[in-house]
């Protein structure tokens, strides 16, 4: 799929700087002090770095922001690049920088000169990050950009200061791509090939067929699935890095597509819904990471696929459906598909994975977008503690994350008439009341979080770190999770 442009660390050399092809990139400190590199390009381009950083253009740039001068004088390179970045720049500064190196590339190569500043892994992180695309369904998909190599004082160091970056990069790929295929692409079948091959990098995945689902009794999961061709599945993922500690469980919601079943959805943008797997997206990506990294934590993904159809077999609204759990389901609209799955894959979770923690992930609601936007995800927990180290990290590594609450109230809301719940509260307070929901289906003492990603997995205009589309938004604060809560719990003990 999706392959990340190769980035690759070098010894500084400057001599043989005149030779070096595609463009050249020098970071400089904002008060445009010139390192041996830098001073070196200078020389080379008869002063125009000197100049250019003496202009009023450069003056006015941030940190992590480019100026570039083209086909310089004494070098074979195309361009010189000159990017801003202090010699200690924060981890978001040094990525952003790395962004805007990938707008600069292009698809072509590019030479990186660091001059010693820090957090090189992050530049490339950026770097990765921001030169992807998806071109999987053309004719003819693009190639993968160029090579890139960054220069660096230490070689071991920043490779091994990489190795755990690119992880995340090939986490945040795999999200993107899953989310970015259209569902006759990425039905329930692919999806869990996708998973299976995930084995090939050290995860045990185990995948439950219909038939097991229905001996679960996960009859809440199946009524979502039940009007489509394609066959529901729940994809177990389990990562054993960690000592016999429970595991972090994560949960994503892979509807492969929601039309909304009997209460069809209106044509205008449905097309959209071809990311309602984005939170299953997330929690496979996380998983892809943890296992490329060797993560020193106990982690298991679930994902419920399903696809929502209507049909002659499809549920009706008004239909009544025992969930796992043994609670009663008043489906009053097919269109709130999303928890029908979740009940029971959170149900299951809790049964056979024995988790110290839950975290689930879902597009779940479209009245979190009109709360939120697309900048942040919703986030519902019911453990202080474990929902602040969240918020911290989702803060760390700039994934927007926003508080929202739970009480009975809103849980008053969602009573069932006929049967014990209804899978709708009506308009108001449509993201907290979809949460309550879930909660419903959450053991009292469990620690758990509910990320409803609606706004934020896929975007109409590009963010820092992606073009538009597919964001993999969740699977850098989901990995800062674990390792600021689980593995570094593992090493004090
Ligand atoms: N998958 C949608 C939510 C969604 C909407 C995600 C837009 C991303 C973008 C979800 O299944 C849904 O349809 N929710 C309904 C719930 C309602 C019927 C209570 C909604 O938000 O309208
Ligand atoms: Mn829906
Ligand atoms: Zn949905």
């Amino acid at each position: 799929m999706t392959d990340l442009r190769d980035i690759r660390f070098a010894e500084t050399d400057l001599d043989a700087l005149t030779e070096v092809p595609g463009k050249v990139a020098v970071l400089v400190p904002a008060e445009g002090t010139m390192g041996p590199s830098a001073r070196r390009v200078n020389k080379l381009s008869k002063g125009a770095l000197a100049r250019a950083l003496e202009s009023e253009a450069w003056g006015k740039l941030s940190a992590g922001d480019v100026m570039a001068l083209n086909y310089p004088a004494g070098m074979k390179a195309e361009a010189v690049v000159m990017v801003k970045l202090p010699r200690r720049p924060s981890v978001e500064d040094a990525r952003k920088a790395g962004a805007s190196l990938a707008r600069s590339a292009g698809k072509g190569e590019i030479t990186v000169l660091t001059d010693g500043t820090r957090r090189a892994e992050q530049v490339a992180l950026g770097l990765g990050l921001k030169g992807y695309a998806f071109t999987a369904r053309k004719a003819e998909p693009s190639e993968t950009p160029a090579a890139a190599t960054i220069m660096v004082k230490s070689v071991e160091e920043a490779d091994a200061a990489f190795a755990d970056t690119h992880a995340v990069a090939e986490g945040v790929f795999f999200t993107r791509d899953l989310v970015s295929e259209p569902a006759n692409v990425l039905g329930t079948v692919e999806f869990a090939n996708r998973l299976e091959a995930l084995r090939d990098i050290g995860l045990e995945v185990e995948v439950l067929e219909e038939e097991r689902l229905a001996e679960l009794g996960m009859r809440a999961l199946l009524a979502v699935g039940q009007g489509s061709i394609m066959p529901s599945k729940v994809v177990v993922m389990r990562w054993k890095g960690g000592a016999d500690e429970a595991p972090l469980a994560l949960v994503g919601k892979g509807v492969v597509f929601d039309t909304g079943g009997i209460s069809l959805k209106p044509a205008a943008g449905m097309e959209d819904m071809t990311m309602d797997m984005g939170g299953a997206g997330v929690v496979s990506g996380v998983m892809k990471t943890l296992a490329l990294r060797k993560a020193k934590a106990n982690v298991v993904g679930l994902v419920g696929l399903v696809e929502n159809m209507p049909s002659d077999r499809a549920t009706r609204p008004g239909d009544i459906v025992k969930s796992m759990k043994g609670d009663m389901i008043e489906v009053l609209n097919t269109d709130a598909e999303g928890r029908l799955v979740l009940a029971d894959v959170l149900w299951h979770t809790q049964q056979t994975e024995k988790p110290a923690a839950i975290v689930d992930l879902a597009t779940l609601t479209g009245a979190c977008i009109v709360a939120l936007g697309h900048d942040m995800a919703a986030v519902y927990g019911t453990d202080e503690g474990f929902t602040n180290d969240f918020l911290k990290a989702a803060a760390a590594e700039g994934e927007g994350a926003w508080r929202m609450p739970l009480a009975k109230s809103y849980d008053d809301l969602i009573k069932g008439t006929k049967g014990d719940v209804k899978n709708t509260g009506g308009r108001a307070a449509g993201s907290i009341t979809a949460a309550q929901f879930l909660k419903r289906f959450v053991q009292d003492d469990m620690p758990w979080i509910h990320l409803d990603i609606a706004g934020v997995a896929q975007v109409t205009k590009d963010t820092t770190l992606a073009p538009k589309g597919a964001t993999g938004w969740g699977v850098m604060a989901l990995d800062r999770l674990i390792r600021d809560r689980f593995e570094a719990q593992a090493k004090a003990e």
